[in-house]
Formats: structure tokens, sequence, C-alpha cells
């Protein structure tokens, strides 16, 4: 499972995550660990609609969605979560997460392995941190291997 910070224009529009930009860079990302949205991987947000202006969504707004999350995470229950961002780390993983030191590290919480990496959008900005992000895809696939994860076609 994938976490997202919130739906942006596109995905607001068509109501699935990651459908612009950013999602293509996701999908590269995917393909080359060899994976694809077409197995069984979710994509989630921590808060299901797109805020104003397109800013971080504030802590009371993240508080309103959480539950329907933890319904998404229930029902799927994914064996790795992966917080794509700033903000989906903070509120999935640690409140004092530091993204850009603690990316790419698996910590084990209730269960489930979650590793922290940067938002898409954040390397599309900053393209000199794709080497950073394309590590932290390829600890995944290890993580997904250790495991013995089977990722069949949907
Ligand atoms: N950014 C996100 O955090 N989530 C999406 O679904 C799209 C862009």
């Amino acid at each position: 499972m994938l976490v997202g910070e919130g739906p942006g224009f596109h995905e607001d529009i068509q109501g699935k995550p990651f459908v612009g930009r950013s999602g293509k860079l996701l999908d590269d990302l995917l393909n080359e660990i060899g994976l694809s949205r077409n197995q069984n991987i979710y994509i989630a947000n921590i808060v299901k609609c797109r805020p104003p202006n397109n800013r971080d969504p504030l802590p009371e707004e993240q508080e309103m969605c959480i539950n329907f999350l933890r319904n998404q995470v229930y029902i799927m229950k994914p064996k790795i979560i992966v917080a794509l961002g700033r903000i989906a780390a903070m509120r999935i993983i640690d409140q004092n997460i530091k993204i850009t030191h603690d990316h790419g590290i698996f910590v084990n919480k209730k269960n489930i392995l979650m590793m922290p990496t940067l938002h898409p959008a954040a390397v599309l900005r900053n393209m000199s941190r794709k080497e950073d992000v394309r590590k932290d895809f390829q600890n995944l696939k290890n993580k997904i291997i250790e495991l013995g994860i089977e990722l069949g076609q949907m």
C-alpha cells in the first residue's frame, strides 16, 4: 500500500489517486522495480479531497479523514505501507520524522512494515533527489523479496 498526502487537481476531478505528473513518476518508480499498479498495490491518501490552493492539509483536516484511511488499511491488510512524502510519513509513521534523513528506512508499526520516501511531486521540483527515491524503491523491492510477497496481476 502506498499512502500520499491528498488528491491534487486532476485526482480530485477523476476521483483516483496519483493520475497527474506525480503519478507518472510514481508509475516509473514502480516499473523500475518490476511492479505496476495492475498488481495488488493499493494507493490511498491521508486526506480525501484537495485543500484550497493545494496547501498542506491542516492537522484537523487530517484528523477528519484518518478513520477512512484506518478502514482502508483494515480492509486491505497491507504487509508494507510506503508513506509518500513528509505529511504522510509524519501522520502514519512518526510525528518527528525527518524525511530527508529517515527516508528509505523500514519501521515495524503494529505488525505492518512502513517505509517513508520522498513525495514524487517533491522529486519533480528537485530532480537531484531522484536517485534517493530510486534507492528507496530498491529497498522496497528487496523487502518484498525478503518477505516472499507474491504480487499477482489484478
Ligand atoms: N499527490 C498526493 O499526495 N496524492 C495524490 O493522489 C496525488 C498527488
